[in-house]
């Protein structure tokens, strides 16, 4: 399944690029079923490319992993989850720090198999 990602100094996308599925940026026209990797800005907001993503793409959402930093913002780490949540109902599926770890990796990517034929 493709990942998309939203991603300003890189760790999203890393961490995207390393589930070894087809990957792209948010701002990209989609056409196929994702998975987004996406951020905060501003103390646990959801960024506006993140937003405007979402309003014209939801259907094709299957679900979201958020990265925050949880040495820098450690009271609003991925604070973004849940907003997207309420607002737009998406399926989270896990919060990571940064570009996260090797668990982060197989989880996400236990999450794709299982869902791939979604
Ligand atoms: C202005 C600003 C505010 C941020 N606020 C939070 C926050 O509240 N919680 C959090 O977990 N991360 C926060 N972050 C960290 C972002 O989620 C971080 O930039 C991201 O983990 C790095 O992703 P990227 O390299 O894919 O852009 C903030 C970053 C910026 C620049």
């Amino acid at each position: 399944m493709l990942v998309v990602y939203d991603s300003l100094t890189g760790c999203g996308k890393e961490f995207a690029k390393d589930l070894g599925q087809p990957t792209q940026s948010v701002l990209k026209r989609l056409d196929q079923p994702c998975i987004l990797v996406t951020r905060n800005s501003g103390l646990g907001q959801i960024p506006w490319t993140t937003k405007r993503f979402i309003k014209k793409y939801a259907p094709l959402i299957r679900g979201f992993v958020m990265n925050g930093d949880q040495k820098r913002y450690p009271k609003t780490f991925c604070g973004a989850t849940d907003k997207i949540r309420e607002q737009y109902g998406l399926h989270h599926i896990c919060n990571i720090h940064r570009s996260g770890d090797e668990k982060d990796r197989t989880f996400v990517k236990e999450w794709l198999m299982a869902n791939i034929l979604d």
